[in-house]
């Protein structure tokens, strides 16, 4: 049997196997964009996951950038959250959650006092969001000024130590996706000058600080990092040089004592490593000393074998856990997949959301 449903550790996390759930956005949460009774009996259902990494959840309420997504910074979020992590322990699970500001990538309504969206840059992508009128534009979003920036560093601590309050095992910052720690990573976002634009040691310097200051609140081997190296979800084009960007920044996290990276291999929720990119995963590996996750639509082989090999440590699965809250087992059984409803990922209640059966009542 592979070692893919054998225990391992992430930093101080133990997993009871290495199929992790990734962080999926459902847009469900109710009043003060607070995770609801659906919610917790989503996460209870899906516990059996060697690790939860629960949906991307705003630091702030500048960091929303999609209808009815939950945040993590006022005390009715933590209560909200403290159900959720309360049921998944009961149920014998472990979970962390994802720490999220989604910076140009939000719509002004969605924002307080109708802000405009805050980002490295003033510069629109030709992206969309969800709001109350459905698919829009996002808006022009505002530079932040540097002197913005500790105070975003704040937000972030903050939430860790919401998070850690909420019962979470420990917390993933979002540096991936090209939201707003990614718009400051990339050359072909971040057109800055001073000392958080330039080069890569710049665009690198708020990510990294926000990193260790959440690092610093939930404890390092509680902290886990998503990147995502060459999508170019929401019309952002890749970095000029993603090895050498994304090598810099792994070598700085391994020096913080991290409890894993997590890596989107490829196009995010679309093709798993696009044609002729030459990027070298398994370099990007050696330069970090932890638990190493990896994303990007695996099966049940591809997964197998990423952990049987050393490849990986643990793989993360999104669309099939999604449609299988018992994934561990079927997969470990090789059983059939119930097919997803794609229908009915983004909003609405508990249909497409926890009515996809387990194996023993399909
Ligand atoms: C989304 O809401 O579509 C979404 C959120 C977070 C991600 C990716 C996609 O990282």
């Amino acid at each position: 049997m592979s070692t893919l449903f054998e225990p391992g550790k992430l930093g101080d996390i133990a997993l009871a196997n290495r199929v992790v759930m990734a962080p999926l956005t459902r847009n469900r949460a109710i009043e003060g964009l607070v995770p609801g009774p659906l919610t917790v009996e989503y996460y209870r259902q899906r516990a059996s996951a060697g690790l939860i990494i629960a949906e991307a959840t705003q630091v702030s309420a500048m960091g929303q950038g999609y209808l009815d997504t939950p945040g993590i910074h006022t005390p009715d979020q933590v209560a909200g959250w403290r159900r959720v992590t309360g049921a998944v322990h009961a149920a014998g699970g472990r979970i962390v959650l994802q720490l999220w500001h989604v910076g140009r990538i939000s719509h002004s309504s969605l924002l307080p006092g109708g802000a405009a969206p805050v980002s490295s840059t003033a510069r629109r992508p030709d992206a969309q969001t969800y709001t109350k009128e459905g698919f829009v534009p996002v808006s022009a979003p505002r530079a932040l000024r540097d002197d913005e920036l500790p105070g975003i560093v704040a937000e972030y601590r903050h939430a860790a130590r919401c998070a850690m309050d909420a019962g979470f095992d420990g917390v993933e910052v979002h540096a991936a996706n090209n939201y707003l720690l990614e718009q400051f990573l990339r050359d072909s976002v971040n057109d800055r000058s001073g000392p958080y634009g330039g080069s890569i040691e710049n665009r690198a310097r708020l990510p990294l600080e926000v990193i260790a200051a959440v690092a610093a609140e939930a404890g390092a081997a509680r902290t886990g990092v998503r990147l995502s190296p060459l999508t170019t979800f929401s019309d952002t084009p890749r970095d000029s040089d993603p090895q050498a960007l994304y090598g810099y920044v792994v070598g700085r996290l391994s020096a913080l004592g991290l409890a894993y990276v997590h890596v989107i291999e490829g196009e995010t929720g679309g093709e798993r490593v696009p044609a002729g990119t030459a990027f070298d995963h398994a370099a990007l590996r050696r330069l970090f000393n932890g638990g190493w996750i990896v994303n990007n639509g695996y099966d049940r082989a591809g997964a197998m074998a990423a952990v049987a090999s050393g490849a990986a440590d643990a793989v993360a699965f999104g669309r099939l856990f999604i449609s299988n809250p018992d994934l561990v087992r079927r997969l470990r059984e090789d059983a059939d997949f119930n097919p997803l409803r794609g229908d009915l990922l983004y909003g609405g209640g508990a249909e497409g959301y926890v009515d996809y059966p387990a194996l023993d009542a399909a």
